[in-house]
């Protein structure tokens, strides 16, 4: 879920200010996360690359839906680096997300990455909000197969309204 490219204007009456900044390109091949550690770093820190193994690259069961049954209707299973530590400064992540009919993923924002996401079955309301001024609403309803980006940043949600394709059928 993460395009670290992070852009920031500031204008000022008498100054125009650009910055430009990322996550730093690792040094190393990988740096498979460590969970417990005594030491405090920003993420996890690296296992000792020699004992690396495939395993520290590989996740199953992202085949399995979550369960749904909760007040909001929708379950997230996460893919980063706590569930596959491969992943670990990499800047990059994964998620399923099921959601019941009228299931919602309620807005929220992810400040350092851009989120790019498919449909696999049925169809979705899906939208973001673009920062002051303005706070320009840009939604659609998907259905399988479309793809939609929710710039970095920007509140974004995900709704199940049954406005698609599929969502009849699956009752
Ligand atoms: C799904 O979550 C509900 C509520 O927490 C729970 O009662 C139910 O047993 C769970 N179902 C499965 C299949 O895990």
């Amino acid at each position: 879920m993460a395009a670290n490219l992070f852009l920031l204007a500031v204008l000022t009456i008498t100054t125009f200010s650009l910055a430009i900044a990322s996550d730093p390109s690792p040094l190393q091949d990988f740096c498979v996360g460590v969970k417990m550690s005594p030491v405090f770093v920003n993420g996890l820190v690296c296992e000792d690359p020699k004992l690396a193994k495939p395993e520290d690259f590989f996740f199953a069961g992202l085949n399995k839906p979550g369960n749904t049954s909760n007040p909001l209707g929708s379950m997230v299973t996460p893919v980063a680096a706590g569930q596959l530590p491969g992943l670990n400064t990499l800047g990059i992540s994964l998620a399923r997300i099921d959601f019941e009919p009228y299931g919602l993923n309620p807005p929220h924002t992810h400040p350092r990455a851009t989120e790019i996401l498919t449909v696999l079955e049925g169809s979705l309301y899906v939208g973001f909000v673009t920062s002051n001024p303005g706070n320009r609403l840009f939604a659609k309803v998907l259905r399988k197969g479309d793809v939609f980006v929710f710039p970095q940043g920007l509140v974004h949600f995900q709704l199940n309204s049954g406005e698609g394709d599929g969502w009849r059928s699956r009752r």
